[in-house]
């Protein structure tokens, strides 16, 4: 039997597999939802700004197997309650920014929607975990239209920009390949490589609104000043210059 099969089986003993099913077509209901509110407020944006705040959105529904372990891990036995109630990254949806201004302009219009509850926020950019970690975390409820009944259900979204995601991914995979115990030298490394994450965010935001400064000129109609180009190619030959140093620092 797969796992998915096991926990099944034994949700069988506290309700019949057609709940089971139902509850994953809840989340992945509510999961399309916030997905769909994603992509209009970024097609918004466009229209207003000519400006894309998302660089791209990724979804998951979280496995069965992984569930049931988180339910253990919380000491909980595994029902449907018990799911709903304590397991909030049921349904995952992942926002992939380019600049750290668009994660805070994104979550603030994800909080103005005014049909989607925002259950908890957890900023992990402002304060970063031990680990290096940055992330903006909301769990908010989206009410998803059945035929006969309107049901809220939990949606767990995560937005970061390119480079917060990029360490994100390598760190879960050392995480994992060392079940969490890491040598000390490989936290240290990364824990450094969080400190360029930010550095380098934070430049690119500067480069950015250089570049939107341009922008602005040459929309006025007056001739793209030989200056703000001159003033961007120094900042780009900067960035280069401090990232090779890092290399040999
Ligand atoms: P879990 O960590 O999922 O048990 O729940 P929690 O209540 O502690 O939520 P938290 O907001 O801390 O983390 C939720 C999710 O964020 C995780 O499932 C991961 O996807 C991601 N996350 C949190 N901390 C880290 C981290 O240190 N490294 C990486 N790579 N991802 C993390
Ligand atoms: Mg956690």
């Amino acid at each position: 039997m797969s796992s998915e099969q096991q926990v099944k089986a034994a949700l069988q003993v506290y309700e019949d597999v057609d709940t089971w099913k139902t509850f994953r077509f809840l989340y992945k209901a509510a999961m399309k939802e916030v997905n769909t509110k994603l992509e209009i407020l970024n097609d918004e944006f466009q229209q207003v700004h000519q400006y894309n705040p998302i660089e791209h959105i990724k979804t998951r529904i979280k496995t069965a197997e992984s569930i049931v372990k988180k339910l253990r891990r919380y000491g909980y036995e595994t029902s449907m309650d018990n799911m709903v109630r304590y397991v909030n990254d049921i349904a995952g949806v992942r926002v992939i920014c380019s600049f750290t201004s668009d994660i805070y302009r994104l979550a603030e219009m994800i909080g103005n929607q005014s049909d989607l509850k925002v259950l908890s926020i957890k900023d992990y950019i402002k304060h970063p975990k031990e680990s290096g970690y940055k992330s903006y975390h909301m769990l908010v409820s989206v009410p998803v239209y059945l035929s006969d009944s309107v049901v809220d259900t939990k949606v767990e979204i995560q937005i970061r920009t390119i480079a917060m995601d990029f360490w994100a991914s390598l760190e879960h995979k050392i995480y994992y390949k060392f079940e969490g115990n890491a040598p000390d030298y490989i936290s240290r490394d990364l824990r450094e490589c969080a400190r360029v994450v930010e550095e380098l965010d934070e430049r690119m935001l500067q480069l950015n609104e250089a570049i939107q400064k341009c922008i602005v000129r040459d929309a006025d109609g007056e001739e793209l000043m030989d200056s703000a180009a001159d003033e961007l190619a120094d900042r780009t030959e900067q960035i280069v210059y401090h990232f090779k140093n890092l290399k040999t620092e």
